[in-house]
């Protein structure tokens, strides 16, 4: 099967070898600490590193095996004692939160993203309308689906808005270092001053996903709520991962790591966007185009059904995620799809998107 189903990182990406020696070392050098329970926000020296790059105190750095866990803690911090609200989502959005807020019993109100990222419009007149949301969550850099990323000068405004509307809004980033082509944007998070922007990011997509090593950057009272979670569920996060990024990033592999992984992506994604105008030019198909990240959204033309091409597709080997899945239900997306084009070899890219074509047609 050729899956452009896979949000995940082609294996060459992995930095086997290096990590086997840097758990090696950590282990050897800090075992002591590293092999215990640790502290509830994670593994000091990470923390350190983390808050250096971003210019912040480290005790608002809370680490989290991966930072969807963070997600869930977040969650269960507004929505955990059953109290009703509402968080400000983008339409379409990455699958999971969604369902995690879903389950958790949040009120979801989607807004619309355009070419260029979330519509401020929109927001502001959903944050007048009000309730106030417990929080906006948004992808603003290459943005799981869409590979759209939010427009300088829509950042300002937002970063206004959150300011204005004195609401608290969540920066989910673990793309924006994977950047291909153009100049990379000031986060929401720099620009509002990190007073009411949480920021998360992750090694998922620098170093590997399989190390599950989150991060969040919190205003000071909700971070102390948050690790009070995270500790009652796990009493500390995975010392031994932590300590390995942490040798990696200090023994200076982050960014040639990073330059190399950059390489590699970037071939796929530029195959995926001349494979597409190769197969699907001028066919009433339209699809964004990403400067970074893993992944592609791609609008059939009108009256293409996804939950009918899909199983067609997956007959002849070529599978990929229906839009459906990144909106609420009914929300949207039924002949779209998304198509991850980070897990795929150059070649599969070619073939996978010749075959949708002729399924299209
Ligand atoms: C937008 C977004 N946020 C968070 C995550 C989860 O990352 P982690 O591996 O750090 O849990 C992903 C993973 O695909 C993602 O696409």
């Amino acid at each position: 099967m050729i899956s452009f189903a896979r949000g995940v990182p082609a294996p060459e990406c992995l930095p086997v070898e290096d990590l086997a020696d840097c758990a090696k070392v950590a282990i050897e050098r800090d075992g002591r600490t590293i092999l215990s329970y640790g502290a509830g926000g994670g593994y000091g020296p990470l923390r350190e590193w983390i808050a250096a790059r971003h210019g912040v105190a480290p005790g608002r750095v809370m680490l989290t095996n991966g930072s969807l866990q963070g997600f869930v803690f977040l969650t269960t911090h507004f929505f955990g004692s059953g109290k009703p609200g509402r968080v400000l989502v983008e339409a379409p959005t990455y699958d999971r939160p969604l369902k995690i807020l879903a389950a958790a019993g949040a009120e979801i109100v989607a807004l619309p993203v355009d070419d260029e990222g979330l519509d401020p419009d929109a927001l502001e007149a959903e944050l007048r309308k009000g309730p106030k949301p417990a929080f906006v969550y948004s992808i603003p850099t290459f943005q799981n689906p869409s590979g759209r990323t939010l427009s300088a000068e829509r950042r300002t405004r937002i970063a206004e808005l959150i300011a204005e509307h004195d609401v608290l809004f969540l920066e989910d980033d673990p793309y924006g270092l994977v950047r291909y082509e153009g100049t990379a944007q000031p986060s929401l998070f720099s620009l509002e001053g990190g007073t009411q922007v949480i920021y998360s990011s992750s090694f998922s997509k620098t170093v590997a996903p399989g190390v599950r090593v989150g991060y969040f950057i919190f205003p000071e009272a909700v971070g102390k709520a948050v690790e009070a979670i995270a500790v009652s569920n796990y009493i500390s996060p995975v010392m031994l991962s932590q300590a390995t990024v942490f040798e990696f990033v200090n023994r200076g592999r982050f960014e040639p790591n990073l330059e190399r992984v950059i390489g590699l992506l970037g071939a796929r994604r530029d195959a995926m966007l001349e494979a597409l105008e190769k197969e699907l030019g001028g066919s009433g198909a339209v699809w964004s185009h990403p400067e970074g990240g893993y992944f592609l959204w791609l609008d059939f033309p009108a009256g293409v059904d996804c939950d009918e091409l899909l199983p067609r597709a997956e007959a002849t080997g070529v599978t990929f995620v229906k839009g459906t899945d990144f909106f609420v239900p009914g929300g949207g997306g039924q002949n779209a799809a998304r198509l991850a084009y980070s897990f795929v070899s150059v070649d599969e890219i070619y073939e996978g998107v010749a075959k949708l074509a002729s399924l299209m047609r």
